[in-house]
C-alpha cells in the first residue's frame, strides 16, 4: 500500500471528513450503533479519524493520545462476528464513496481495512 499517495491525495481534513461520514452510517446503523458509547460519539470520532491520521500520515498524535493502537485487544470488549466485520467495511466503503475518494485510492484502503476488520473477528 501507498501511504504517501494516499496521504497526499486525501490530508488531513479528508481522513476527518471520511471519518465524520463513517459515523453518521454508523450511528444509525441497527447492527454496530449500539456497539459504540452513545455518551461519545464525538470521542470515538475522535480517535478513529487520529488514528488514520497516524497510520496514512504518521501524525504521532494518536500514539500521544492513545498510546500503541493495540486494535485487536482494543475490540475484545465487542463481539466482532463477519456481519459486523462485513457492516464495518461496507459503512467504510460508503464513506469514503460519499466522500470522492479516487477508485484506486479507495482500493487501496479498503484492502487495508479488510485485512484489520478480519483481524478484528473473536468469534
Ligand atoms: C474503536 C467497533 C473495526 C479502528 C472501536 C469501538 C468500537 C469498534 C465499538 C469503540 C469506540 C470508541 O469508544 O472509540 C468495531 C467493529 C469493527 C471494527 C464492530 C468491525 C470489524 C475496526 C477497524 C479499524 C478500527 C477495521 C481500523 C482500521 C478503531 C480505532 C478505535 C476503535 C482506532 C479507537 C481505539 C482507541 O484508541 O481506543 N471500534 N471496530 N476498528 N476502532 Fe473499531
Amino acid at each position: 500500500m501507498d501511504e504517501e499517495k494516499i496521504w497526499s491525495e486525501i490530508g488531513p481534513d479528508g481522513f476527518e471528513r471520511i471519518t465524520a461520514a463513517f459515523y453518521q452510517g454508523v450511528r444509525r446503523d441497527s447492527l454496530l450503533g449500539p456497539m459504540y458509547p452513545a455518551d461519545d460519539w464525538e470521542g470515538a470520532e475522535h480517535r478513529l479519524a487520529l488514528f488514520l491520521k497516524f497510520r496514512f500520515g504518521q501524525d504521532q498524535t494518536y500514539l500521544e493520545e492513545r498510546g500503541h493502537p493495540r486494535l485487536r485487544m482494543r475490540h475484545m470488549p465487542f463481539q466482532i462476528g463477519e456481519a459486523e466485520r462485513d457492516r464495518w467495511l461496507d459503512l467504510m466503503a460508503s464513506a469514503l464513496e460519499s466522500e470522492n475518494v479516487a477508485p484506486d485510492t479507495r482500493e487501496a484502503m479498503m484492502t487495508f481495512f479488510s485485512g484489520v476488520a478480519d483481524f478484528m473477528r473473536n468469534r
